[in-house]
């Protein structure tokens, strides 16, 4: 940032001249910063900006252009993490735009109130909304929000497409819209984990409606009005900097409809206002750019924030960010001061109506409204129209006279009896506000953690003394504490105060991490433990005396963060090192592995509670796999996300953004489930938990070593095909057959002492492909892939259906001359053969339930099958003479060994202990029903098979030598 300019350099080529972008403002606020007393974050060097600049540069402008009569909008726009909501809203002391614009906004409201006169009159009404996979939701009305479809976009001829029956809440203080603002996002929080949706693909509008009522030189009186748009755009990053994800099905959410709308409409406008007179500029595409079309391109002032992250991992967001808003400063609007006389104002819509009630009373629609109405789609007339149409256009002109009924009643009535009619409301609201806040100084609580910083802390539920049920909201009784969202059972938990003690029992089946670790019986808790209820319901403890003690003491406790909390439970689960991100600073990769390993564990645990609450028969785990397993030479280890049928075991590996790309498509399935939608499930070709069982997967792959052949002697190899494990998966048989120019057999005598000696002449050889054997039983049909030398594509064997093809492929080659680089080939190569398949039956949806169950550690024991063949006797010596080829490495995980070995054990670990669990819940309950309340030692170490230590030690994180009573 340099004054008005901000310039990027592209991090792979640093010596090139640096991109320049001129911006009407430009600020600086990575670095060069400190925290106050109050948290607040203020310069500590000459180039960092602070709210209050940011606010004087561009909130001031807002303020006054509102209070002259002018519509105003302020976009974020930029990828997640970059600080839109940041410079939006803020976090703490370090307000952000929104609310300095309503504090400013409401001491000057105030000031003027002091000398007005009677018949002077300032309102402000707000509204709150967000816009989800092109679906409305009023953040100010928690009733509406799960509601199946979201609110209607509807339009009105005159002032342009808004949202049906969204809440309009008059406010009449900083702290009043402070605490509705709050409210929205509260509720916006319970819906986002309600549904399991990403808030960052979310797009939040506060709409602020200023109005004042005053009289003009000649006592008429003039209603000014000015609607300000801030917007928090969702997250501009595409699903992959790389493009496409290869997977079958569209892209879902991710992509966000509105979003690329929004950049469709930005081109259009810059190329008008660049002199394209033709471009038609398409609003209509998205909720977004409807709700948004006088914003960007008409009467209103516009300003854009385009909010960057400088990191290097970011320099392609951070220059299509720079780009949209360069595009975006070419804009022209025209805004207009919204004044007219009141009763003019009346008068219009009072004519308006009596038009529109007309019109409805004869059933019938001029072509013109009817266009305007439904957007210009369809028939306009109402008699060759559909019967549905014209009901949409009967609901349409209803709602249209309801909006203007109470338009003019609300200009009717005084400012005084509209805040009358809503005192009641929001002086409780108010009052629970401050109550709430009060409370969590001396009541312990549990406050939500959420990836989004901004929807984090919004949700706190009091453990009051006594115990308290927690549950979802089938739970009858009702829960005292209500949670939803995945994987929450109607009774979920007990959690107990007995004098500031506090303690947590799930209930049955119900899953609860603490600090990680899952628990089954009564635990203690302490300040600032990390609980996860569910899959996705992420909270902290909060214990006031505690954290007083704590503070006494000296002793000082981090606050957790989401991603902290993510990073523990991906520990405990063995996936991770236990030293975290701080392992070894230049191990860059390691860090990127180790973040990406969390992300996909967090992926796993949220498809499979989608796929259990919706019943899809397929289970998800995350794998590691090598380079060598991807048949490359190196490379990184990638993080894939395993999906196993639970009808027949058959398994598809899924990379990471192909898995990304899926659980977004599972959210909209889950989040129609959840609205109670009853078309909720989509044919099996959409379906993201579906896969066809023919698509071909890789079994595994096998290492030739090419040594031999530089010898020029035989190969002739059975090799363990080895999975992404390192697990057997059966064996191939190749030979590689040195031979003359006419391909037939090499003499006695041709073998080579020293394979440099071949640099320079002719060398030929057949490679066959015989076939594979012990593949396991759900292969289907499969073949063979390899690459040789500098080969661009793959040779490929024919696809043959057994469980033990035979190819018989062969391929002759020739090398003329050998190169001394092709000799090193030779020594030191090898050639990674894939095994690919088909599976057997129907995948996970519908799948006949007698289809065979494949078993794939159940294998035979295999020969040591990599050993070179032996040649004869007569060339034994010479042999000798040449170091013997290294056995085949299995294509384990090259890298980190550790994580991979840990990932295996944690996973039977983690089924041993499921196992062991549901036991032993079976046996309680079966114990309850006959009016048992003990189980013995004995009883106990029965259904955990003898093992107690181990598995509590490890699993439980408990270890209970005497008789558990059940309560
Ligand atoms: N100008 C800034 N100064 C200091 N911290 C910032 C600034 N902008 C963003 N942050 C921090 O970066 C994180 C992400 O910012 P946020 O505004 O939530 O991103 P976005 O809304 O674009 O996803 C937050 O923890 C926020 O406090
Ligand atoms: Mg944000």
């Amino acid at each position: 940032m340099s004054g008005k300019t901000t310039e990027i350099k592209d991090p792979e080529n640093m010596s090139a001249e640096p991109r320049r972008f001129a911006f009407d403002y430009s600020y600086w606020s990575h670095d060069q910063f400190t925290e106050n007393s109050e948290g607040y974050l203020e310069p500590s060097g000459s180039k960092y900006a602070d709210q209050k600049v940011v606010f004087d540069d561009l909130g001031r402008g807002v303020l006054d252009n509102a209070w002259k009569g002018y519509n105003c909008s302020l976009f974020a726009y930029g990828q997640t993490g970059s600080g839109k909501s940041y410079s939006m809203v803020g976090y703490g002391s370090n307000k952000g735009i929104v609310p300095i614009f309503c504090d400013e906004l409401f001491k000057a409201v105030e000031a003027k109130r002091i000398n007005a006169g009677a018949d002077e009159e300032y309102q402000v009404t707000l509204g709150m909304l967000e816009i989800y996979n092109e679906q409305v939701r009023d953040l100010l009305n928690p009733k509406t929000i799960s509601q199946k479809g979201g609110l209607k976009v509807r339009q009105d001829p005159k002032k342009g497409f808004y949202v049906e029956q969204l809440t309009s809440c008059p406010v009449n203080s900083y702290k009043e819209i402070d605490n509705k603002i709050n409210e929205g996002t509260r509720n916006r929080t319970v819906a986002s984990t309600n549904m399991n949706a990403t808030s960052s693909r979310a797009h939040t509008i506060v709409a602020i409606t200023f109005t004042q009522k005053t009289p003009n030189e000649t006592g008429q009186s003039m209603t000014r009005t000015a609607v300000v748009n801030l917007v928090d755009l969702a997250g501009s990053e595409r699903a992959d900097s790389t493009g496409a994800t290869g997977d079958r099905l569209k892209e879902g959410s991710a992509i966000n409809q509105s979003l690329s709308s929004l950049g469709n409409v930005i081109k259009a406008l810059a190329d008008l206002s660049t002199g394209k007179k033709k471009t038609v500029v398409p609003y209509r595409d998205s909720v977004l750019t409807k709700l948004l079309q006088n914003a960007l391109g008409g009467n209103s002032k516009t300003i854009m924030i385009a909010a960057l992250s400088p990191a290097d991992i970011n320099y392609e967001e951070t220059l299509s960010t720079l780009r949209f808003a360069d595009r975006a400063k070419a804009i022209k609007t025209t805004a207009t001061v919204n004044e007219s006389p009141t009763d003019r104002l009346i008068r219009e819509l009072r004519e308006e109506n009596a038009r529109l009630m007309e019109m409805l009373k004869q059933g019938g629609l001029s072509p013109e409204m009817a266009a305007a109405l439904i957007g210009g789609a369809g028939g306009a007339g109402g008699n060759n129209s559909a019967n549905s149409e014209v009901e949409e256009m009967k609901k349409q002109l209803e709602e249209q006279v309801r909006k203007n009924q109470e338009e003019m009643e609300n200009m009717k009535k005084t400012w005084q009896e509209r805040m009358q009619e809503n005192k009641g409301s929001i002086s409780a609201n108010m009052e629970e506000d401050n109550k709430r806040q009060e409370d969590r100084k001396v009541i312990p609580h549990l406050w939500n953690l959420n990836e989004d910083p901004a929807l984090t802390a919004m949700v706190v539920h009091f453990v009051n003394e006594g115990t308290s049920k927690i549950g979802n909201k089938k739970a009858s009784p009702p829960a005292e504490i209500t949670l939803s969202g995945l994987s929450i059972l109607p009774a979920h938990a007990v959690v107990t105060n007995k004098n500031s003690n506090i303690s947590i029992k799930p209930m049955e089946k119900a899953k609860i991490l603490v600090n990680g670790q899952r628990i089954i019986k009564d635990t203690q808790l302490h300040h600032n433990d990390r609980l996860l209820f569910g899959a996705n319901n992420m909270y902290v403890f909060h214990h006031p005396q505690d954290e007083a003690k704590n503070i006494k003491e000296g002793k000082k406790t981090e606050t957790p963060t989401f991603d902290s909390a993510q990073e523990e439970i991906a520990q405990k689960a063995g996936l991770m090192n236990t030293e975290g991100k701080s392992a070894d600073s230049d191990k860059m990769q390691d860090m990127i592995l180790q973040e990406e390993v969390v992300q996909m564990l967090q992926l796993v645990n949220e498809a499979n509670a989608m796929s259990e609450e919706l019943d899809k028969k397929v289970k998800f785990e995350v794998a590691l796999m090598s380079p060598q397993a991807r048949g490359l030479k190196d490379g990184r280890t990638a993080v894939m996300v395993k999906m196993i049928s639970q009808v027949n075991n058959n398994e598809w590996m899924w990379d990471k953004n192909k898995a990304i790309n899926r659980k977004s498509l599972m959210q909209e399935i889950y989040q129609d489930f959840v609205s109670g939608e009853e078309n909720w499930d989509v044919p099996k070709e959409k379906d993201p938990f579906w896969e066809p069982s023919d698509q071909e997967i890789l079994i595994g792959s096998a290492h030739l070593h090419l040594m031999s052949l530089a010898h020029a002697f035989d190969i002739e190899e059975t090799l363990a095909i080895t999975d992404y494990k390192g697990k057997e998966m059966g064996h191939v048989k190749v030979t590689c057959k040195p031979c003359t120019k006419d391909y037939k057999d090499l003499g006695e005598d041709d073998f080579v002492d020293e394979p440099n000696e071949m640099i320079g002449k002719d060398f030929y050889f057949i490679l066959k492909l015989e076939n594979c054997r012990g593949l396991p039983p759900n292969i289907a049909k499969s073949r063979c892939k390899y690459k040789h030398y500098t080969d661009d594509k793959f040779t490929e064997t024919n696809e043959v259906e057994s469980m033990n093809p035979d190819f018989n492929f062969e391929k002759k080659y020739k090398q003329t001359p050998v190169t001394e680089q092709y000799i090193n080939y030779l020594k030191d190569g090898s050639i990674v053969i894939e095994v690919w398949g088909r599976q057997k039956g129907d995948s996970n949806a519908g799948a006949p339930s007698n289809s065979t169950v494949a078993s794939k550690g159940a294998k035979p024991a295999a020969n040591n099958a990599t050993q070179q063949k032996k040649p004869d006797n007569k060339v034994n010596n010479k042999l000798k003479s040449t170091p013997a080829p290294a056995p085949v490495p299995a294509p384990v995980v090259k890298e980190d060994p550790k994580i991979a070995a840990e990932l295996d054990s944690y996973k039977k670990r983690t089924n041993e202990a499921e196992g062991k669990l549901g036991s032993i819940q079976d046996q309680i309950a079966a114990k309850r029903k006959n009016g048992q309340t003990t189980i013995t030692i004995e009883e106990l170490e029965a259904m955990l098979g003898g093992n107690v230590n181990h598995t509590r030690n490890e699993n439980l994180g408990e270890n209970t030598s005497k008789a558990c009573v059940i309560q």
